[in-house]
C-alpha cells in the first residue's frame, strides 16, 4: 500500500479555511470541489493509458488516452459525494458508483446501507472518495467490498486523515495495490471518533444537520 501526502501551499491554505468552523456551508461546498480537483490530479497520476494517434493541423502524432475499462469513481455517501464533482471534472470519461456507509455512532463499526455498483469490477482501476479517514473502518470496509467484485487496484482519496485510521488501513491492505492520496494527516482520533483538529462532520458542513 502506498501513501501520498499531497504537500503544496495552495492545499494546505484551502484546508485551514475549510477547518474553520465559522465557514458557512457555502463556501465549505466550494472549497471542498477546489481541494478535491486538486487531490485528484495527484491520485491520477497513474491512471491507465494507451496509445492514441490522431491528426494534428499539420502532423500524425501518437499521444494518449485513457484506457478501458474506464475508471470506476466510487464516492462513499453522504459526504463523499461532495468530492465527486471536483473528480468528474479532471476524469470526465470515468463512470460513477455508490456506495453508502455509516458507522454506528456506539461501536463506530461500518455498515453498508446502499449499493449501486457494477457486478464484476476485473481490471478496473477504482477511485473511492471519503473526505475523512477517521477509524479506517467504513474506508476499510469500501476497499474490500471492491476487491470482492473483482478490482485490481483502488486508490482512495481522502481531505483528511487521522494517524490511527491511516495505520489500521494500512495494516488491513499491506501488500496490496491500494494507494491513499491525503490533503494533510492531523494530530489523533479523539475519544468520539473524530479527527483532532479536524474539520468537524464533514458531512454535516457540506450539507447541513439531517
Ligand atoms: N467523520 C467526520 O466527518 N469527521 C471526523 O472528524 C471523523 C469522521
Amino acid at each position: 500500500m502506498r501513501v501520498h501526502v499531497a504537500d503544496h501551499p495552495l492545499i494546505t491554505h484551502k484546508l485551514t479555511v475549510l477547518r474553520d468552523k465559522d465557514t458557512p456551508s457555502p463556501v465549505f461546498r466550494s472549497l471542498v470541489d477546489e481541494l478535491m480537483t486538486l487531490l485528484a490530479y495527484e491520485a491520477t497520476r497513474d491512471v491507465r493509458v494507451e496509445p492514441h494517434t490522431i491528426q494534428t493541423p499539420v502532423a500524425e502524432t501518437t499521444g494518449v488516452r485513457i484506457s478501458e475499462p474506464r475508471p470506476l469513481v466510487v464516492p462513499i455517501l453522504r459526504a463523499g459525494l461532495g468530492m465527486l464533482e471536483g473528480m468528474v471534472k479532471l476524469l470526465p470519461t470515468a463512470e460513477v458508483g455508490f456506495l453508502g456507509m455509516a458507522r454506528n455512532e456506539v461501536t463506530l463499526e461500518p455498515t453498508t446501507y446502499a449499493e449501486r455498483l457494477p457486478d464484476d469490477l476485473s481490471a478496473r482501476q477504482c477511485f473511492v472518495l471519503d473526505p475523512m479517514l477517521a477509524t479506517g473502518g467504513s474506508l476499510a470496509a469500501a476497499i474490500q467490498f471492491l476487491f470482492d467484485r473483482g478490482a485490481q487496484d483502488v486508490t482512495a482519496i481522502c481531505i483528511l486523515a487521522a494517524p490511527e485510521g491511516l495505520a489500521a488501513v494500512e495494516k488491513a491492505f499491506e501488500g496490496h495495490d491500494v494507494t491513499i492520496v491525503l490533503g494533510a494527516v492531523d494530530d489523533h482520533l479523539n475519544e468520539h471518533g473524530y479527527i483532532v483538529p479536524g474539520l468537524g462532520d464533514a458531512g454535516d458542513r457540506l450539507y447541513g444537520l439531517v
